[in-house]
């Protein structure tokens, strides 16, 4: 488990409009990597691109390389569903499915990979994603009621267990913190630092004391203005990102002088 992702010359497109340009950057398995920059600048675009939800938009389409352990994502006859079995993600707005109980909201990308689980496997294997998701103890005797019942902060750490439910390499997160309160953000940053173990995790945040916490490398992008490509204007470990940047722009981003 943890693979390492790496992006050679990366263009992303909507239509004819290049949203993001030029990106070239290793991913590190088993750490945190977090994605900073302003609004606009193609943060989620360049994550979607990771597990190619990218393209599921109409005229949406990706120049360069994108390699997963030196595979390339979009060679021919990658099935983009097996990258998403192994490329997780987890969007900012919890998204459990509401007519489904939080059994089968863990259970829900299982079942439509694997042929049949057998019953025991089945419990086992929801049990665990909860676990790891640090939910367990709070739903154990309500797996059958319904996940949109679970409060914003435990419907998030839902669908983290749903996506870990499905054994990913990669786990990506769009601002999974931005709708919670700060007891649940703290818990969903504690429980990063244990996925990291396992997992590539790849987060992106609008909130630098996040990024500082629970990352190990930072990539920060950039737009010019508006219609311009975004960006990455620096990687690096977050430690040298927050304190001594190599480019002018991500000092004056880190420091709020920013535009
Ligand atoms: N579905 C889409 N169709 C067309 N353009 C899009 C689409 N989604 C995003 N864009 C454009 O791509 C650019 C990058 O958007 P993206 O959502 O990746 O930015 P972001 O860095 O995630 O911003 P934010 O911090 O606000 O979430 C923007 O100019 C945006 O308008
Ligand atoms: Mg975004």
């Amino acid at each position: 488990m943890s693979k390492r992702i790496e992006a050679k010359d990366l263009n992303i497109y909507y239509g004819k409009f290049r949203a993001v340009e030029g990106v070239n950057m290793v991913i590190e398995p088993r750490s945190v990597t977090a994605f900073i920059g302003p609004s606009g600048c193609g943060k989620s675009t360049v994550l979607r691109t990771m597990n190619r939800m990218h393209e599921v938009i109409n005229g949406a389409y990706v120049e360069g390389k994108l390699l997963l352990d030196g595979e390339d994502l979009y060679g021919p006859g990658v099935d983009p569903v097996n990258v998403r079995r192994q490329v997780g993600m987890v969007f900012q707005r919890p998204n459990p499915f509401p007519t489904m109980s939080i059994k089968e909201n863990v259970l829900a990308g299982v079942h439509l990979n694997n042929k049949r689980v057998n019953q025991a496997t089945q419990d086992e294997l929801c049990e665990k994603a909860l676990r790891g998701a640090n939910l367990w103890e709070e739903v154990k005797n309500r797996l059958d009621l319904p996940g949109s019942g679970l409060s914003g902060g435990q419907q998030q750490r839902l669908c983290i267990a749903r996506a870990i439910a499905m054994q990913p390499e990669v786990l990506l997160m769009d601002e999974p913190c931005s709708a919670l309160d700060p007891i649940s953000t703290l818990a969903i940053e504690d429980l990063i630092q244990e996925l990291k173990e396992n997992y590539t995790i790849v987060i992106v945040t609008h909130n630098m004391q996040q990024a500082a916490r629970v990352s190990d490398r930072t990539g920060f992008f950039n737009i010019a203005g508006t219609g311009a490509p975004g960006k990455l204007i620096e990687i690096g470990p977050t430690e040298k990102i927050f304190s001594k940047p190599d480019q002018q722009a991500t000092e004056d981003y880190i420091t709020g002088r920013f535009g």
